[in-house]
């Protein structure tokens, strides 16, 4: 009997599934030489959402975590999601931007790179392999998972054959919103194993019910490594927890995990947890109506509240029922960032305006027009002549040198000497530069506020 490896995701997924991205780097800390003993296969511990939110929200440099969890965890693997082109943003970048990008990450410590992309457009995600391959980092290839009448076996066999050839290392079935059943995934894995050379990860979520068994059936298909997260922060929006994955494939053999390690890991992070209670989720139990609708659960909680601001929340059910309608109209993309979000504010649109398509938002007609990568269906022929008249955003952006130069004159100008010269400061500011500013320039000013902001973000390098 072969066991999978197990990736804990409770760093990234799991507490960005459950408490919003909102875990402070020194709440990590004190807790990461014990995971590093676990022998996890990795730890996904950085992508889009906490990058994000380490610079928008918890004022501290996403860089700065990477090199924390890097001096603690010596002898497993960090490793990160990535967006393709999009990387850690929303929109596509020029590929010397994803060169440094990865360059960098790799220099600081990502060791794998999942990269995804919404559209499941190979294009997309052929450049980070390459870069990630030529940095000696595992360039894992990702299948966003999704169904739709054009989503069936021979879809995913064909697309995973593409991205093995493309040089993938290994290969991810991303199963975001929980989609993916028992049944189903045992013929995947079977038939991916058969066909491909490389080893084959799942990820899916709990959100719906499926994913114990899915995860279970997996592991008798000879799937070669499981996400899971720590009990404490698993189930709900997030994933099997950890502890009960290896009860159920171990059954009453022993493990090679260490449980009484896992049990003080899993009591640390419920007592962590608490002091994010105002960000956790509505949810209670399971949302099966995700089957049916497809809606991802974090999407229609975003929905709704836009829904109750604008005084509409007794439209939600005819905005639940518009997201499929414009979905098929769109050739069945997978709803997974950014693509969820161009999708609900366009089905936002429709129902408010009383009309489907009265309005395009600028996205929509990038996404119709092309501008995120290749559509896996057909667009409905109506609203293919409706974007026809108009201009194509350009997506993708300037190069490294050119986005450089404004990194360098906002230095100047703000009189930031010691951030001139570094890479991972240029990052932030072409990945996220309104934040990177307000980021820096407080560093540099710091108002009484900010200070106690500051130490509270900063406690632990400060004091390091
Ligand atoms: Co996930």
């Amino acid at each position: 009997m072969i066991f999978p490896s197990i990736t804990e995701v409770v760093l990234r997924d799991g507490q960005q599934s459950l408490i919003a991205s909102r875990m402070r780097t020194n709440d990590m800390v004190p807790i990461l030489s014990k995971m590093d003993l676990v022998g996890y296969s990795s730890l996904e511990a950085w992508g889009g959402a906490t990058y994000d939110c380490c610079l928008r929200f918890l004022n501290e440099d996403p860089w700065e975590r990477l090199k924390t969890l890097k001096k603690y965890l010596k002898q497993t693997k960090i490793q990160m999601l990535l967006r393709g082109k999009n990387l850690v943003g929303y929109k596509k970048y020029h590929d010397s931007v994803v060169e440094l990008f990865i360059k960098t990450s790799a220099k600081e410590g990502v060791a794998i790179f999942r990269i995804f992309d919404a559209l499941n457009d190979i294009d997309n995600i052929e450049s980070s392999i390459t870069f990630a391959r030529k940095q000696d980092t595992d360039a894992q290839g990702t299948i966003s998972y999704t169904t739709s009448p054009i989503h069936n076996l021979n879809y995913w066999l064909r697309l995973a054959k593409n991205i093995e050839d493309i040089g993938a290392s290994s290969l991810a079935i991303k199963d975001m919103a929980g989609l993916l059943r028992p049944k189903t995934a045992y013929t995947l894995i079977k038939k991916l194993k058969k066909n491909l050379n490389i080893p084959i990860h799942l990820h899916t979520h709990s959100t719906t019910g499926l994913a114990d068994a899915t995860n279970f059936k997996a592991f008798e298909a000879g799937v070669d490594n499981i996400d899971t997260s720590i009990s404490s922060f698993s189930n709900l929006y997030a994933h099997t927890a950890t502890e009960s994955m290896i009860a159920m494939m171990y059954d009453n053999r022993s493990s090679p995990f260490n449980n009484e390690l896992l049990t003080e890991i899993s009591k640390y992070f419920e007592n962590i947890r608490k002091n994010y209670s105002k960000y956790e989720g509505s949810m209670k139990g399971i949302d099966v109506k995700m089957l049916t609708n497809q809606v991802p659960g974090g999407m229609l909680s975003i929905l709704e509240k836009q829904l109750v601001d604008l005084k509409k929340q007794h439209k939600l059910m005819d905005l639940i029922k518009e997201i499929p309608r414009i979905r098929k109209d769109v050739g069945y993309i997978p709803l997974v960032t950014p693509t969820s979000q161009i999708v609900g504010a366009q089905a936002l649109s429709n129902i408010i305006d009383g009309e489907r398509y009265k309005n395009l938002n600028k996205e929509f007609i990038d996404l119709i027009r092309g501008g995120y990568g290749k559509i896996p269906g057909v667009v409905d022929l109506d609203l293919q002549r409706k974007v026809e008249d108009y201009q194509l955003h350009e997506i993708d952006h300037f190069d490294v040198d050119i986005l450089k130069k404004d990194f360098i004159s906002f230095c100047e100008e703000n009189n930031l000497k010691k951030i001139k010269n570094s890479d991972t400061d240029l990052l932030n500011f072409i990945l996220f530069p309104e934040q990177a500013k307000d980021f820096y320039l407080q560093q540099r000013k710091p108002s009484f506020n900010d200070i106690i902001e500051l130490q509270e973000g900063f406690g632990f390098y400060l004091s390091d």
